[in-house]
């Protein structure tokens, strides 16, 4: 079978599969102890700057977990730090930037012109995708602009969002001029992966349930959509995950991605009633479910898949990442029997 009739595909353009595929958002992660096997010895910048290790990272759930597609190993911050960003990842902190972005300053002197500085990237994609002969598509990702913005201008990751929220009501031009940046980055980034071989991509919002709708729309979603606007996606689907899509949702299909990635609150059956014909979802067990008994595991995730009985166009997903905590033998669990499912 080609990649392109594989279930992943043919679920991200909405044709009938004999079952969900299914992947996790952080499959390539900490809770597996071959992930620490590697961590221990690198950085995870590392990591994601030596394309044959994010290549080995990338293939750790294809071969531990079977999952029905990769993503590639690496990190929605790597193109902050292109920009100009000093990023480092501590453990226990996790991302730091040392230069926060705050003024007028700090954003003219991030540059734009950065995707030779990410060609590690697309070598991890080329190696990733001899690799895999075409057994499995893979999946290359980016930062959404105002997810991205967050960290730059926080300096790291936050509960309140104060500085990001300062910055947008005080000085939106300069919020804008920002965010245009990173939309124009994106854009670079993004066809970058497709060329080296990606056959879809995600764009990460992970944090945009902190905006009002009013708020989501001139500071997120425009940007999001203007990326997705301008991908060479030709065969190449695009998912657009927000944290805050049960209530964005209508936004975010109005930028015009191939899939929409749904958060664990929605009830996901009824934002696919609300996607235009030929959308697809993906989505949404809450991942603390995997913390449950296998008997708890099993039932939520066979109604979830029952739930969605009938609809074409459903990718099996996490709500958000999997916590470096599950044990992996419920992530197995979960995942065999999406496997063993038949409609
Ligand atoms: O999904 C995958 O397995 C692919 C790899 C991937 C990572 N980060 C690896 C990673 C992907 C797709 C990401 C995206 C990412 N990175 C997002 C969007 C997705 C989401 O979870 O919302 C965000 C917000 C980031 C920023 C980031 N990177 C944070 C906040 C952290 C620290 C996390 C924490 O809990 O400490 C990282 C580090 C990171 N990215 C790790 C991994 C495996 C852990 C690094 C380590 O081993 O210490």
């Amino acid at each position: 079978m080609s990649v392109q009739e594989s279930l992943f595909m043919r679920a991200a353009f909405s044709q009938p599969t004999e079952r969900p595929p299914v992947w996790m958002m952080r499959q390539a992660g900490r809770f597996m102890k071959e992930y620490w096997e590697i961590k221990n010895k690198y950085s995870f910048l590392e990591m994601c700057k030596t394309p044959e290790i994010a290549s080995d990272v990338t293939l750790l759930p294809v071969n531990l977990l079977g999952i029905d597609a990769a993503i590639l190993f690496s990190d929605i911050l790597v193109t902050a730090e292109a920009m100009g960003g000093q990023l480092s990842f501590k453990q226990g902190v996790g991302p730091r930037f040392a230069n926060p972005v705050r003024t007028k300053t700090d954003v003219d002197n991030l540059r734009t012109d950065v995707v030779d500085r990410l060609q590690y990237v697309a070598d991890a994609i080329r190696i990733t995708q001899q690799r895999l002969k075409g057994s499995l598509p893979l999946i290359g990702f980016a930062g959404a602009p105002f997810t991205v913005l967050s960290y730059l201008v926080e300096g790291g990751s936050s509960k309140d969002f104060k500085q990001t929220k300062l910055l947008l009501y005080n000085e939106p031009e300069l919020a804008h001029t920002l965010l245009g940046k990173i939309a124009d980055v994106t854009v670079q980034y993004l066809n970058m992966q497709i060329d080296a071989g990606v056959n879809a991509l995600q764009l990460f919002d992970s944090w945009a349930q902190t905006l009002s709708w009013e708020d989501y729309k001139e500071f997120s979603h425009q940007y999001n959509k203007q990326i997705i606007a301008k991908l060479n996606r030709k065969n190449v689907p695009i998912i657009s995950f927000c944290k805050g899509s049960s209530v964005f949702a209508p936004l975010m299909v109005e930028a015009a991605p191939d899939v929409v990635s749904v958060d664990w609150n929605a009830d996901i059956r009824t934002i696919k009633a609300g996607l235009p014909k030929g959308m697809a979802v993906q989505g949404n067990l809450d991942p603390a479910i995997l913390y449950a008994d296998k008997a708890v595991i099993k039932k939520r995730v066979l109604h979830l898949i029952e739930h969605m009985r009938g609809e074409d166009g459903f990718i099996f997903n996490l709500g958000h990442g999997i916590m470096p905590d599950l044990p992996f033998d419920h992530v197995k669990y979960a995942i065999d029997l999406i496997k063993e499912f038949r409609y």
